[in-house]
């Protein structure tokens, strides 16, 4: 499944970036390209990043990681918004 359809990055690629240590939305970006053209996947590579810290044991914030994009943590006290339904674009085949 396509987490940026801009960039056509698959939620699998992300989680590989997450697991070699990029930190914050931006840091994905830099590595995969997700997340740098409309924005609109940035929420959902937050709540990955976040689930990656939690699974991880470790509170936001105690090991000098942040999340840095304004999606919440789970523990804020701040409900976290529905999950926008992403269209599903298939790659184009090749020529
Ligand atoms: S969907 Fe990721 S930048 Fe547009």
């Amino acid at each position: 499944m396509y987490i940026c359809i801009c960039m056509v990055v698959s939620r699998i690629t992300i989680e590989q970036v997450i697991a070699s240590g990029a930190h914050s939305v931006e840091e994905v970006g830099e590595r995969c390209a997700a997340g740098t053209d409309c924005g609109k996947c940035r929420t959902a590579i937050t709540r990955m990043l976040v689930a990656a810290e939690a699974g991880a044991g470790t509170e936001p914030g105690t090991t000098g990681t942040t999340v840095q994009s304004g999606a919440t943590a789970s523990n804020s006290g701040v409900p976290t918004p529905p999950s926008p339904r992403v269209p599903t674009r298939r790659p184009l085949p090749p020529n």
